[in-house]
C-alpha cells in the first residue's frame, strides 16, 4: 500500500478544475500540500456524463510523480475490467472500480493488483457496505460515495457518516476508507470522526477563487497532514 494512504489526506478532484490550465491547477494544490490527486472517469453509461480517460492521467503523471504525489483514478464506468491496462500504463497509482459496475468484483480487484496498481472498490449510497467485506482480501482502498456519482457540487448525504462507521468496523484498520462527494471544511471532520482516511474534494477546492487557500482550510478542518 502507498504510505500516502496511512494518514488523513485531502485528495483534490480535478473534475472541478479549469481544464484549460489543468497543469497549473494541479501544481497549485500540490504546492498547498496535496499528495493524492483524484481523477474522475465517467463513461456516459454507468453515469450520464462523459469526462476524461487515460490521456489525462498520462498528461499529469510526470508532474504528479515528480512531486512525490499519486494519481487516484476513480472509474465510474461499466465493465471497468476492460480498462485496467490502459489506466495502469497511463500512470494510475490506484484504480477504484464501482462494485455496481463489474460482475466479477473479486477478479477485477485481483487484475488491478496484478497490473501493479492499488485496487479500490467504490460503493454508491444505495449499496450495502457489507458488500465489500467478502473482497477485503484483495482490497487496498474502500471508497464510500457520499453523493450519487456523476457530478461535482452535490450536497453531502448525511447517512454516509453511519455507513463509514459501519464499514470501518467491518474492515478494520488495514484498509483505508475514502469518501467522495460533498466534502468541505464542515463535512470533513464528520467523516474523519467516522473513520475515513482519504477525503476527495472537488468543488470545495477548485470551485473557489483560491484553490490553495481552500485546500488548506479543508485540510486543517480534517486534521489532515
Ligand atoms: C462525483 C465524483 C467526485 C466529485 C466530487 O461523482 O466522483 O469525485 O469530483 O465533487 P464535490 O467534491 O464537488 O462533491
Ligand atoms: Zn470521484
Amino acid at each position: 500500500m502507498s504510505e500516502l494512504l496511512n494518514d488523513i489526506r485531502i485528495a483534490p478532484s480535478i473534475l472541478s478544475a479549469d481544464f484549460a490550465r489543468l497543469g497549473d491547477q494541479v501544481d497549485q494544490v500540490i504546492a498547498a500540500g496535496a499528495r493524492v490527486i483524484h481523477v474522475d472517469v465517467m463513461d456516459g453509461q454507468f453515469v450520464p456524463p462523459i469526462t476524461m480517460g487515460p490521456i489525462i492521467v498520462q498528461a499529469l503523471s510526470e508532474r504528479v510523480k515528480a512531486a512525490g504525489a499519486i494519481l487516484d483514478v476513480h472509474l465510474m464506468i461499466n465493465n471497468p475490467e476492460n480498462q485496467i491496462e490502459a489506466f495502469a500504463n497511463a500512470g494510475a497509482d490506484t484504480i477504484v472500480v464501482h462494485a455496481e459496475a463489474t460482475t466479477h468484483l473479486h477478479r477485477t480487484l485481483n487484475a488491478i493488483r496484478e497490473a501493479g496498481v492499488l485496487a479500490g472498490a467504490a460503493i454508491c449510497p444505495g449499496t450495502a457496505v457489507e458488500s465489500l467485506v467478502d473482497v477485503s482480501e484483495v482490497l487496498d482502498l474502500a471508497l464510500v460515495m457520499s453523493v450519487n456519482p456523476g457530478w461535482g457540487g452535490q450536497s453531502f448525504i448525511e447517512a454516509s457518516v453511519g455507513r463509514i462507521e459501519r464499514l470501518s468496523a467491518l474492515l478494520g484498520p488495514g484498509i483505508p476508507i475514502e469518501v467522495d462527494g460533498g466534502i468541505d471544511a464542515s463535512t470533513a471532520p464528520l467523516v474523519v470522526g467516522a473513520g475515513a482516511k482519504l477525503l476527495v474534494a472537488g468543488s470545495a477546492v477548485f470551485g473557489k477563487p483560491d484553490p490553495e487557500l481552500a485546500y488548506s482550510a479543508i485540510a486543517e478542518a480534517a486534521g489532515a497532514v
